[in-house]
């Protein structure tokens, strides 16, 4: 039987990267996105993926528009969950005249959704033989390797992700938590300038993932499978 895999932010970046990877692979996806079945890139996929592909139309902070995956899930089994839809809203912003706004909207996308979304995958993930929950973390969210400072909601919206992955790990011994860093990106967050192109990172990425043991939850690695200082 197929395995399956539900992707937040699926129609662009390292999302759209991560679902083009698991539709070749033969897996079940479940991709969730904002305005889902207006984004060309998962419709075109729609039509090759008919039977693999499951779009799902849904902001991860409303919790309304989560419902229709709430319900798929009690349908199945869920085989890896991957919380990747992520905000970077203060981008050399001085911390004195940072909008509180943009601190408790880079916790609501990056930190609480991602906690929403695993509790109302537990259930399914439970029915799988090998169940994983990705984090999609940053470099940034590293403590040990701030020497540059500023982005206070990026950086301090994954190290609270990172430490609820630390968490969750300690409490569910029978999933496997990571956190993972994709490298610096091309893509939209990411920018032209960045090093690394979205194929080599999803293909590191999906490569670690398929790589993890029980063993290994906890853990803070990049798309290299490097361990990463907390
Ligand atoms: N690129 C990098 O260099 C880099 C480095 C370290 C970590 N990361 C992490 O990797 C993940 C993916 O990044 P990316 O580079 O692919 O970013 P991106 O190109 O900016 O894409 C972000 C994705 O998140 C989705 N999203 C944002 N808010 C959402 C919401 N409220 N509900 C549903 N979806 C939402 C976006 O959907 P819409 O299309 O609807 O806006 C989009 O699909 C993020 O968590 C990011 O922090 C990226």
């Amino acid at each position: 039987m197929s395995q399956t895999v539900c992707i937040t932010g699926a129609a662009r970046g390292l999302g759209l990267g991560y679902t083009e990877h698991y539709l070749k692979a033969g897996w079940q996806v479940l991709a969730v996105a904002r305005k889902a079945k207006e984004k060309d890139s998962l419709k075109k996929l729609t039509q090759t993926y008919r039977d693999q592909l499951e779009v799902f139309d849904a902001d991860v902070t409303q919790y309304e528009s989560l419902l229709p995956l709430r319900k798929r899930w009690e349908a199945g089994s869920l085989d890896l969950l991957i919380n990747n839809a992520g905000v970077l809203l203060d981008r050399h912003m001085d911390f004195e005249k940072l909008p509180l706004e943009i601190l408790r909207q880079s916790f609501e996308v990056n930190v609480i959704a991602p906690v929403a979304l695993t509790q109302m995958a537990l259930p399914a993930l439970q029915k799988s033989t090998k169940p994983i929950v990705a984090m999609m973390s940053s470099l940034m969210a590293s403590i040990t390797d701030n020497a540059s400072g500023g982005y206070y909601g990026y950086r301090s919206s994954k190290t609270a992700l990172n430490m609820i992955t630390r968490s969750l790990a300690t409490d569910y011994p029978w999933l496997i938590a990571v956190a993972l860093h994709p490298g610096w990106v091309q893509t939209e967050m990411g920018g032209s300038q960045a090093p690394t192109a979205v194929e080599e990172s999803i293909s590191g990425l999906t490569r670690v993932i398929a790589g993890l043991r029980s063993e290994d939850s906890g853990q803070f690695r990049n798309f290299k499978g490097q361990t990463l200082p907390w």
